[in-house]
């Protein structure tokens, strides 16, 4: 029997992928046999990536809440094979204030990368897959954030619970198509925009895990994995739906 989790000849528009989730999603991406086309504004860092990977990948550099990049992105990946899906990854949190003292420009800085960013992406990405008639994925990186009301990042959490109406809307619209849509809500993922945070919070660390039954913050192949599941054939059931990797957080209220 194939083993339903390779990724072989199949390629894959990973936006983020310069550091943290996005980078590791590309290296297990590869390591299932897939390509990749790495999408983020750091050029170096794409560079040395694409470079370290075993299979075929493109370097797009780019802001991805400027249209011309998702373009730029199918384009790539076509050049190196059929493209197969869409990881919908960069993310940006870089506000901690309550709501009421948000300004208008922050939720337009966080929902311009996060949420807008990402409907370009897939609407360029899912163009491209219904014309070549192969179905294929999506997958939008949500948050536990998104289903929760943490405090002091209200534009966060609003990018996220709206990614995941988008993933809903986008699997039923292209389900017929054969392009499945789902979400990962990740919780706490040792990542450079996490660690930042904690550092500066340690008394939200030690909230943030003593809330979690599996007792800590997880590495960042634990966010991936799932991820590389909801790409692969043994997913192919499976649309609309929030994959929830948190360690029991939500489960414990
Ligand atoms: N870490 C967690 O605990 C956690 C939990 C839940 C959800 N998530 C989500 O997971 C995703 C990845 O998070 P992470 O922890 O890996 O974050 P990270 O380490 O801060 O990495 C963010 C990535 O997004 C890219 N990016 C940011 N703004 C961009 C823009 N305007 N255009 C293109 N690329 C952009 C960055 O690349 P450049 O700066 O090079 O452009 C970087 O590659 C995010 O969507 C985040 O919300 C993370």
């Amino acid at each position: 029997m194939q083993d339903p989790f390779r990724l072989d000849g199949r390629t894959v528009v990973v936006t983020g992928a310069s550091r943290g989730i996005g980078a590791e999603l590309a290296r297990c991406i590869a390591s299932q046999g897939g390509s990749v086309v790495l999408v983020a504004r750091t050029a170096n860092a794409i560079d040395a990536l694409s470079a370290e990977l075993p299979t075929e990948s493109a370097v797009v550099v780019g802001d991805v809440a400027d249209s011309e990049v998702a373009a730029r992105a199918v384009e790539a990946a076509t050049e190196i094979g059929e493209l197969w899906g869409l990881v919908n990854n960069a993310g940006i949190n870089p506000y901690y204030h309550p709501l009421l003292d948000t300004p208008l420009s922050e939720w337009d800085e966080v929902l311009q990368v996060n949420l807008l960013g990402a409907a370009a992406f897939a609407r360029a990405v899912a163009r491209a897959l219904v014309d070549q008639s192969t179905g294929g994925r999506i997958i939008n990186i949500g948050s536990i954030a998104g289903l929760t009301g943490l405090p002091n990042i209200g534009p966060y959490n609003a990018s996220k619970a709206a990614l995941d109406a988008m993933t809903r809307t986008l699997a039923v619209e292209l389900g017929p198509h054969g392009i499945l849509v789902n979400s990962v809500a990740p919780g706490t993922i040792s990542t450079d925009m996490v660690d930042e945070l904690l550092e500066a919070n340690p008394a939200l660390r030690e909230r943030l895990v003593a809330k979690t039954p599996i007792g800590r913050v997880a590495e960042t192949p634990e966010a991936v994995w799932p991820i590389v599941f909801l790409l692969s054939d043994a997913a192919s059931f499976v649309t609309g739906q929030v994959l929830v990797a948190d360690g029991g957080r939500l489960a414990a209220g």
